[in-house]
């Protein structure tokens, strides 16, 4: 562990170096007791990162190198599945690239979003967890390291996927679970929900008690299209740590009882050491930049 993370810092430092420009990293940690595959998509005319999507084991992290001014959007994918002719997809956050890496895809709704516009207008990040396009599992951005703007937490850590109202949740196939919970945009298209037509501007497009279940569960999320005010965040010079389900919970994605008491037992400890890990690293990567 402690050898794979100076690797890291030392890999980091000397990508810094010589790339000139500030960069970023991002933590993608998993704390769900599920397997998620998050998936990447630049914004158009952004280069690609790489990659652009993977898999991550409960307890398990990957660190991504973003370069200056890159902005576009992360998710998580779950219950993923190869089918016998190779093709990967997945019951929620599914990219339709029929493969693990997305390519360019975006996430199918609904789907937890984290968007980031990194070195923005006043040379600020702009970071944000959406909600907009649907709910599928707990995700948060903590930034580190940075100063300015209001540099905290954003994201939903409630698991909302048995709480959804009924007439916005999505069920798995047996029809038993639920899986993600649309937003009222997606569950109903009209313009109210949208922000769309004649709904189109702050002024019109008011909250709805949908968008307000998703406030009230997830007060630092966006919960729909005009709720810039209380969920867009700006941070400068920051590194993330993106974590999905950052309060251990007893999934219900576990079906069998025993196990999620094994989980239970044994998440906290194990998480919290993890995230210890994943910040000793950002923490040395933050002091190696700023020492030159
Ligand atoms: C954070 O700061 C930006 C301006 O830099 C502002 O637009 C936004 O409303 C603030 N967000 C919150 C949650 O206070």
């Amino acid at each position: 562990m402690a050898t794979i993370q100076v690797s890291i810092v030392l890999v980091m430092f000397f990508l810094h170096l010589f790339s000139g420009a500030r960069s970023s990293t991002f933590a993608v940690v998993n704390k769900c007791s599920y397997t998620v595959w998050p998936g990447v998509l630049s914004s158009a005319g952004i280069p690609p990162l790489s990659p652009t999507g993977f898999i991550l084991q409960p307890g398990e992290s990957t660190y991504i190198n973003v370069p200056t001014s890159w902005s576009g959007r992360l998710w998580g994918r779950t219950l993923c599945t190869k089918d016998s002719s190779g093709k990967f997809s997945c019951l929620t956050g599914d990219c339709g690239s029929s493969t693990v890496e997305c390519s360019g895809a975006g996430a199918i709704p609904p789907a937890t979003l984290a968007e980031f516009t990194l070195n923005g207008a006043a040379g600020l990040d702009f970071y944000d967890v959406s909600l907009v396009d649907g709910y599928n599992l707990p995700m948060m951005v903590v930034p580190h390291g940075g100063t300015g703007g209001n540099c905290s937490s954003a994201g939903c850590a409630a698991d909302l996927n048995g709480d959804c109202p009924l007439e916005l949740k999505v069920v798995d196939g047996t029809g038993s679970e639920g899986v993600a919970c649309n937003s009222a945009c997606n569950a109903f298209g009209n313009p109210q929900y949208c922000c769309s037509g004649a709904y189109s501007n702050p002024n019109t497009c008011k909250p709805s008690s949908y968008s307000e279940y998703f406030k009230t569960a997830c007060p630092t999320a966006y919960s729909y299209a005009y709720d810039d005010g209380t969920s867009t965040f700006t941070c400068a010079g920051a590194d993330y740590v993106i974590t999905f389900c950052p309060t251990p919970s007893t999934s219900i994605k576990s079906s069998n009882p025993t196990a999620v008491d094994v989980s239970a037992c044994s998440v906290p400890a194990s998480s919290s050491a993890l995230i210890a890990g994943a910040l000793t690293t950002l923490a040395a990567i933050w002091q190696l930049r700023h020492l030159f």
